[in-house]
């Protein structure tokens, strides 16, 4: 009886290792193989992961550019903007909840800034939260965010 049960266990055993073998991650080349400085299996095994390895890190070299180029990046604003503004309109101006900015000129910000605090313009978030800032703020913030296309563009151009 313990000599069936031994010998199943062998089986089975067998049967894993060899479908780790053929399958397994640490084996041609899989990214498991990392680190396996004292493989036997001549030079496949130490030069296809090597391969594999530098085509992974382009590729994430290239990802992480796409993603740069895709958005705007994050170039620096001011505090003031970051705590009053980007929560709508985005970190860098693009637009969440409230409209895109950047692109905008500062004087048509001004001008958008100072209707909606007179309420000539209806907008019951933006009045509520020009209400406490005096004109100089708005020209301020009007004037950062006019900056913005110049800022992404010195960005790009560092990248
Ligand atoms: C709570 C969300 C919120 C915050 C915070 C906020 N805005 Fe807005 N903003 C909006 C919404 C929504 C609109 C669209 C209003 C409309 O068109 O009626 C808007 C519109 C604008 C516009 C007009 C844009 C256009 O093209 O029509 C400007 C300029 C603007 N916001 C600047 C700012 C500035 C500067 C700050 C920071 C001092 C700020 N906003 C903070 C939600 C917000």
């Amino acid at each position: 009886m313990k000599n069936i049960i031994v010998g199943v266990l062998t089986v089975v055993i067998f049967a894993s290792m060899a479908y780790v073998a053929s399958n397994g991650r640490a084996y041609h080349g899989g990214e498991a193989s990392k680190g396996f400085g004292t493989f036997k299996d001549g030079e496949t095994a130490s030069a296809a992961p090597a391969a594999k390895d530098d085509r992974e890190i382009e590729q994430e070299e290239l990802k992480s550019l796409r993603e740069k180029a895709g958005n705007v990046g994050a170039f620096k604003v001011s505090d003031n903007y970051k705590s009053k503004c980007a929560s709508c309109h985005g970190v860098n101006g693009e637009g969440t909840v409230g409209p895109k900015l950047i692109g905008q000129t500062s004087e048509y910000i001004y001008n958008m800034l100072i209707e909606f605090k007179s309420g000539r313009k209806e907008n019951t978030v933006m009045k509520g939260l020009l209400i406490s800032l005096s004109e100089d703020d708005l020209k301020e913030f009007a004037d950062e965010i006019g900056e913005f296309p110049a800022r992404a563009a010195e960005l790009k151009n560092k990248q």
